[in-house]
């Protein structure tokens, strides 16, 4: 690494971002952060309205931004979007892959339809957006596509039977993609956060008991905010992580220590 990449780590000035799960609580602050470096975004949600509000953010912080509401689970709205990206922005240089839901029940009781929409969403939404980005990152030779894992990637929580299977199967996504594309310039690697409060938490943590039981297991003692998981993005996704691929990042507080 040479001076001059020292000194612009974390610039992204004219690059582009796509980020799905942008309207979420940790996606928009992502957006946010890489917004703030610089980047342009592609903002990708199922849900339109919660993309509103980080777009004009971002727009007012003189970044070009675009939002595209669409389901991640669909082949050709995925294919649409990203040609749309490439045709828009003129290159799609990071995917933060991080559209994700949970679905909490006992094993026993699991519906199978429940179980589909989950790994449906976390790890067959992942797998094509990622494919998708991955045409066009090595098409233009190279590019760094962040997935977000989990601790539950490699924990086997309760009540977790389709998250945790769709999460180990994020992490195993990631390091094939990450052996077939080094050859490319394409980094491929994962963040796994621990307990963060979100919309996709804040039912679970509202009950005193979970959350006390969470806690006790955290060494740091504190459930984490989106903004703790900033910093483990930009990382993997700046020219510092280059030479890192087919790993994840655990931003958990301590939580995989024992
Ligand atoms: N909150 C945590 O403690 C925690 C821990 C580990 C991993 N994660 C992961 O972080 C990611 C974001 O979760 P969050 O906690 O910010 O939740 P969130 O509900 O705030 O955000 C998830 C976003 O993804 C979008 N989304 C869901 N399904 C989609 C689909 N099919 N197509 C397009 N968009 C879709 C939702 O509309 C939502 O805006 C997920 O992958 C989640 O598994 C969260």
């Amino acid at each position: 690494m040479n001076e001059l990449t020292i000194g612009h780590l974390f610039e992204w000035n004219g690059k582009t971002v796509v980020i799905t799960g942008a309207g979420g609580s940790i996606g928009s602050t992502l957006a946010h952060a890489f917004a703030y470096y610089g980047a342009n975004l592609a903002l990708i949600d199922k849900n339109a309205a919660s993309m509103e509000n980080i777009s004009r953010v971002i727009t007012d912080m003189g970044r070009t931004c675009r939002s595209y509401a669409i389901d991640i689970t669909k082949e050709t709205d995925v294919k649409e979007t990203m040609a749309d990206i490439q045709q828009q922005f003129g290159s799609v240089d990071i995917l933060i892959n991080h559209a994700g839901m949970n679905i909490r029940q006992p094993a026993v009781e699991y519906d199978k339809a429940d179980f589909d929409k989950v790994l449906g969403v976390n790890l067959g939404g992942m797998f094509l957006m990622a494919r998708e980005a991955g045409r066009y990152m090595i098409e233009q030779g190279g590019g760094k596509i962040i997935n977000t894992a989990s601790v539950s990637a490699v924990r086997g929580h309760k009540r977790q039977v389709a998250y945790a299977s769709s999460k180990g199967g994020v992490a195993q996504l990631t390091k094939v993609l990450a052996h077939e594309w080094a050859q490319y310039g394409v980094n491929v690697n994962a963040v796994g956060p621990g307990y963060i409060y979100t919309n996709q938490t804040k039912d679970l943590l509202a009950d005193d008991v979970s959350h006390q039981f969470i806690l006790e297991k955290i060494p740091m003692g504190r459930i984490g905010e989106p903004s703790d998981l900033v910093g483990a993005y930009l990382f993997l996704a700046s020219p510092a992580a280059d030479y890192i691929t087919g790993q994840i990042l655990f931003v958990d507080g301590g939580r995989l220590i024992d």
